[in-house]
């Protein structure tokens, strides 16, 4: 039996008529960009996260970069984040002008050590991106006290939602708990477009201004432009429309991975790997099913036998941002976790779609991997 890793099509195509009727909703109307679509999109997003204000824009990794631009990041900055992230949260810091420091990962929950972060402060630290990788949340209120205890409000904390839309903190939801979330629609996220997309979640009026303004040119109004800096970073309204038909689906689209993970928890508890630790307080949205193996031989050896299974296994991140060529600027106190982690990790398929009976044929491979 042959396991894909996620296959989006499956996903899309139990709903293919509602993304049928969207797209020729946004046909008919005639207008593509910044509409209707985007305004109703806003607005449901915000009521289903009990946020303040939701900005649609272009890309996850452009809801980062209006993030930092609105909270006045540039050239000579530093921006606090994690090395064990995807590419695009550190590429955002690095369009603003701003100097990436890295903090080292907590070694159960693999996100940010909040803990680190104060002895990264300088008085050129401007934004900490705290990333919500695979699913599960970092501590954002740990990190609210840290900035506190340290005299450092000033400091904007901004959530990288881009893999844990749907996930809460202590029963309030990812993204509006720091003062911008950045949300990405990429396919294969929690809620995916059919291409790309975004949106920027500010917990205050004027930011939110600020970053309408800053995603269409740094215009006020048409032919008006106040805001330096802008850029185009516009949602599509056929994104907008196929999001907003997605929105009522995410929780229980969630909760089908909840229970998937749940299984793979319970079948492989007795095996010599490990599950990244919850967050105390956070019900996760999990994007990612990721293990980590006890060393790097077994996991190439394990992904070899799944693979001759059928089963499509993939890596996330097999180099950490600050071992890339890109980020050779950045600053960092050595990332031993980070280091480590990334040697043993591998994601096992999950998705809405995954079968019990798909799922079934992973555990056993695993098992039998493992003479079980
Ligand atoms: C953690 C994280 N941040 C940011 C992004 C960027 O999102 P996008 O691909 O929509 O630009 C991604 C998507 O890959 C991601 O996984």
């Amino acid at each position: 039996m042959n396991v894909p890793f996620f296959d989006i099509g499956r996903l899309n195509h139990t709903i293919d008529s509602k993304i049928h009727t969207a797209i020729m909703r946004v046909l008919e109307s005639g207008w593509y960009i910044l509409g209707n679509e985007c305004s109703k999109l806003e607005q449901v997003m915000t009521l289903q996260l009990k946020g303040k204000s939701l900005v649609g824009c272009n890309s996850g990794t452009d809801a980062l970069i209006l993030s930092l631009l609105a909270a006045g990041v540039s050239h000579g900055d530093e921006v606090i984040t994690v090395a064990n992230t995807a590419i695009p949260t550190v590429a955002a810091i690095c369009a603003t002008g701003a100097t990436p420091v890295f903090v080292d990962i907590d070694p159960t929950t693999w996100l940010l050590d909040s803990a680190l972060v104060a002895a990264a402060l300088t008085v050129r630290t401007k934004a900490v991106i705290a990333v919500h990788l695979f699913g599960n949340m970092a501590d954002i209120n740990k990190l609210v006290k840290e900035l506190h205890a340290a005299g450092r409000e000033d400091v904007a904390i901004i959530e990288d939602v881009a893999q844990a839309q749907g996930a809460t903190l202590n029963g309030l939801s990812s993204g509006i708990l720091g003062r911008f979330g950045a949300f990405s629609f990429y396919p294969s996220k929690n809620i995916g477009a059919l291409g790309d997309g975004g949106a920027v979640h500010c917990s205050s009026d004027s930011d939110s201004v600020l970053v309408r303004e800053l995603r269409n040119y740094g215009q006020k109004d048409r032919y008006h432009a106040e805001t330096k800096r802008g850029i185009n970073s516009r949602l599509d309204e056929v994104q907008a429309a196929i999001i907003t038909e997605k929105l009522p689906l995410l929780d229980t689209w969630n909760r089908r991975k909840a229970e998937l993970m749940e299984t793979y928890r319970r079948e492989l508890a007795n095996l010599p790997l490990t599950f990244q630790g919850i967050t105390p307080g956070c019900t996760p949205a999990w994007h990612l099913c990721v293990i980590a193996l006890e060393n790097s031989q077994q996991r190439e050896q394990l992904q070899q036998h799944l693979g001759q299974a059928g089963i499509q296994t993939l890596i996330h991140y097999p180099i950490p941002c600050h071992l890339q060529a890109a980020f050779t600027a950045a600053r960092h106190d050595g990332l031993p976790i980070t280091e480590k982690m990334a040697q043993r990790i591998m994601s096992l398929p999950l998705s809405p779609v995954l079968t019990d009976d798909e799922q079934r044929h992973v555990i056993n491979v695993i098992c039998t991997f493992y003479n079980r």
